[in-house]
C-alpha cells in the first residue's frame, strides 16, 4: 500500500472528531487552520468555538469591532494573526460579497494566508491537490523517508514541500492532508513515537537505522549581532592619514585599518568629537565630515557592522602618519577598500 493510502486507513480509525472537521466552509476551515499555527487542537478549539458562536459567518466577523476580535483572541497571542484574520474578512465581505476564493494561487494573495493556509483551505474545502507542511508533516516524511536536511533551511523548505507534493493522494488531497497532520500530531510524536505499534514501521528508514530521535534536523539558526562602527580617516594638512594594524583575536586579524571608534548604538559627530579616543587621536582643532550619507552594512555570517567613514581634517594627529600611496600597499578588508577607492576617486 502507498504512504498516503496507510495514512489515510490510519486516519480513518484514529482521527480526532472536530467540529471543522464537519463542513468544507471555507470560512471555518481558514478561522480553524489560522488558529491552529497558534497552538495545539486541544487549546484552540474552545477558541474556535468562542468565534463561530460569535461571528458564525464571515460577514458577521467583518462587522465586528477590531477590539471584540483581539478580546476573543486573547490568549492566543501573536496578535497580528487577529488583525489580518479581521482585514481578511472585511475584504472578502465586502470586496469579494462574501465568497471566499477557491484555488491555492488566488488564496495566496489574502492577508494572513501563506504556503500552509492556503494549501489547507484549497485542498480541504475545493480538492485541490496541494500539500500542506506543518511540524507534523515534517517530522513524519523527514522520519519515514530519513531526511536530514534541517527543516528550517531554504534547502530543507523546498526540499519537503516538493517530496510532500509527490507523496499527497490527489484523489482526496483534504483527507490526506490532515491524515498526516494527525498521524504526527498522535503517533510520529516529537517525543515518545509510537514506533512499536507504527504501521509504517516497516518501510520507515529511521526505524530501520535507529534515527527516529534525530529527526527532524532543525538548524540552529545564529543570532546575528550587529557592531557600529566609526572609522575615523584622518587628512593632516600635507594629505597624509593614519592606517593601522588591526590586532586582537577576530576578525580582520592582521589587516589594516584606519583608526576605529567601535560603540554600543549608532553615533553621531556630536558623541563622537567627545569620545576618548576620538580626543586622544586628534588633540587641536578638527573639522569633521561623514563620508558616507547612508549607513554601509558591511554583513559577515555571525555580525553585521553597520560602518560610517567620518573624515576628519586635521593639524595635528598623535598617530604615525602614511601616504596614500603606502597606504594602497596595505592589505585592509574589503570593506576599507571599498571606501579607498571611493575616497580616492572623488579626490583626484
Ligand atoms: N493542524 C492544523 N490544522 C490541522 C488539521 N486540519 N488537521 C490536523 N491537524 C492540524
Amino acid at each position: 500500500m502507498s504512504l498516503s493510502k496507510q495514512l489515510i486507513f490510519w486516519y480513518l480509525q484514529n482521527k480526532r472528531e472536530l467540529p471543522w472537521r464537519k463542513t468544507k466552509d471555507p470560512y471555518r476551515v481558514w478561522l480553524s487552520e489560522i488558529m491552529l499555527q497558534q497552538t495545539r487542537v486541544a487549546q484552540g478549539l474552545p477558541y474556535f468555538l468562542k468565534f463561530t458562536k460569535a461571528f458564525p459567518t464571515v460577514f458577521d466577523l467583518a462587522k465586528a469591532e477590531e477590539i471584540e476580535v483581539l478580546k476573543l483572541w486573547q490568549g492566543l497571542g501573536y496578535y497580528s494573526r487577529a488583525r489580518n484574520l479581521h482585514f481578511t474578512a472585511k475584504y472578502i465581505s465586502e470586496e469579494l460579497n462574501g465568497v471566499f476564493p477557491k484555488t491555492y494561487k488566488e488564496l495566496l494573495q489574502l492577508k494572513g494566508v501563506g504556503d500552509y493556509t492556503a494549501s489547507a483551505i484549497a485542498s480541504i474545502c475545493y480538492d485541490e491537490p496541494v500539500a500542506v507542511v506543518d511540524g507534523n508533516v515534517y517530522r513524519v516524511l523527514s522520519r519515514y523517508f530519513g531526511i536530514t536536511t534541517p527543516i528550517n533551511s531554504t534547502k530543507g523548505i523546498k526540499e519537503f514541500k516538493e517530496l510532500a507534493q509527490t507523496v499527497i493522494d490527489v484523489t482526496q488531497p483534504g483527507v490526506y492532508n490532515q491524515a498526516i497532520m494527525d498521524f504526527g500530531a498522535l503517533h510520529c510524536k516529537p517525543q515518545n513515537p509510537l514506533c512499536g505499534e507504527c504501521p509504517l514501521a516497516e518501510s520507515c528508514v529511521a526505524q530501520g537505522n535507529n534515527s527516529v530521535k534525530e529527526l527532524p534536523v532543525k538548524e540552529k539558526k545564529v543570532k546575528i549581532k550587529k557592531r557600529y562602527f566609526n572609522y575615523l580617516v584622518p587628512v593632516t594638512e600635507d594629505d597624509q592619514t593614519v592606517l593601522k594594524e588591526r590586532v586582537g583575536k577576530g576578525i580582520w586579524q592582521g589587516l589594516y585599518q584606519f583608526p576605529l571608534v567601535e560603540t554600543k548604538k549608532e553615533t553621531d559627530k556630536k558623541e563622537l568629537i567627545e569620545h576618548n579616543q576620538f580626543v586622544k587621536l586628534f588633540p587641536e582643532k578638527t573639522t569633521i565630515s561623514l563620508f558616507n550619507k547612508e549607513d554601509i552594512v558591511h554583513k559577515l555570517s555571525h555580525q553585521h557592522l553597520i560602518t560610517k567613514f567620518w573624515v576628519v581634517k586635521t593639524t595635528n594627529v598623535s598617530e604615525k602618519t602614511m601616504s596614500w600611496s603606502k597606504v594602497k600597499e596595505q592589505p585592509v578588508p574589503v570593506l576599507i577598500d571599498k571606501f579607498l577607492e571611493e575616497y580616492l576617486n572623488e579626490e583626484s
